[in-house]
């Protein structure tokens, strides 16, 4: 029996020494320790032993428990740091390598000509308003006062989805819309957007590009407050010193409507290629909004008047940036679009 337990004794720990993981010295463990194991068919065989024999075998027996159990442990612990190390080495971070860079993005230049324009006009008491881009042929042309088979049509000839419906021709109907909403109160918004002509594609048109609408309607509002607003606006996006001069127009939703130049901000009006030797340059249209296209809104026009405004976003960032092709701003060259 003595040699059968040194023999455990010696089995145990040479399998505790090439054991090299946790679960595998629970094995271990179970093997020798366990209810089923060897260690306790030895202790159960003791009763058939003499009295003197009994407490020297079970000493022993004590001791090799003692021992296995304490390498075991012994080796846990072992084990556990040779893990913990593996763990630590697998999961390193070379703090010297570069980081990965991202690149803040900003705005494309026309949405930073609109930012630049809502701020503008929430300053003064605006409020932003927004409209389908799939227009009826009520609010694009009927309640601004183009009935159907006008003339003035042709020149935003469009994209039709059905003979009612089209794809808006300008940021205008948003107006309509707007004043129907307002049930006879007054008004003051600005509405970015996109519109669609079908235009042939140059170096200066577009079949999409975007316009921002402005329309203020209230109690004697008149074009003196047209003009001063537009001034506002003009040395704001291209510098104090410039001058605005309006000349007579026609749009079938104003009466009377006007053309809006600016000073030329290359020769402050000298005359030169960017002016095309005029000293002005063409930037926006305008006008009164005409008493019917108020009245079909819903307004008593003899009580009520206002003013309306569009304004062509790419050909503001045109003049303002010097650039010389509208289809730099669709094309998304990062060697343009980075320059802003
Ligand atoms: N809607 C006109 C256009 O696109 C511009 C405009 C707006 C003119 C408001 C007068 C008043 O050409």
């Amino acid at each position: 029996m003595k040699e059968q337990l040194e023999q455990l004794q010696v089995e145990a720990l040479e399998e505790i020494k090439v054991a090299s993981t946790q679960k595998a010295l629970n094995d271990v463990r179970i093997k020798y320790l366990g209810k089923k194991g060897p260690m306790t068919e030895v202790l159960r065989g003791m009763g058939k032993l003499s009295a003197e024999e009994r407490p020297v075998v079970g000493e022993l027996a004590n001791k090799v428990r003692a021992s296995i159990q304490e390498t075991l442990e012994a080796r846990i612990e072992e084990v556990k740091a040779i893990e913990l190390e593996a763990k630590l080495a697998a999961e390193t971070i070379d703090v010297t390598l570069p980081g990965r860079t991202t690149f803040p993005g900003n705005s494309h230049l026309l949405q930073q000509i609109i930012d630049e324009m809502e701020d503008l006009f929430v300053g003064l008491g605006y409020t932003i308003a927004e409209g389908p881009e799939v227009e009826t042929d009520l609010y694009n042309f009927e309640m601004l006062n183009l009935p159907k088979d006008h003339p003035a049509r042709d020149m935003q000839d469009s994209f039709y989805i059905t003979d009612e419906t089209l794809l808006r021709t300008h940021t205008s109907p948003v107006q309509a819309r707007t004043m129907l909403e307002a049930n006879g109160q007054p008004i003051r918004i600005i509405c970015p957007g996109k519109v669609y002509r079908r235009d042939e594609d140059d170096a200066t048109h577009s079949h999409q590009f975007m316009q921002i609408e402005g329309l203020v309607v209230d109690e004697s509002i008149s074009m003196a407050d047209l003009k001063g607003t537009l001034e506002v606006f003009v040395k704001q996006l291209f510098g104090e010193s410039r001058e605005i001069r309006l000349r007579p127009s026609f749009f079938p939703f104003t009466e009377p409507s006007v053309e809006v130049d600016i000073s030329c901000f290359k020769c402050g009006g000298k005359g030169c290629n960017v002016c095309k030797g005029t000293g002005w340059i063409e930037i926006l249209g305008g006008g009164m909004v005409h008493p019917h296209v108020l009245e079909m809104a819903g307004y008593d026009s003899t009580k009520m008047s206002g003013f309306a405004f569009g304004i062509g976003v790419e050909r503001m960032a045109m003049l303002k940036h010097g650039v010389d092709d509208i289809r730099h701003f669709y094309t998304n060259d990062l060697r343009f679009i980075e320059q802003f």
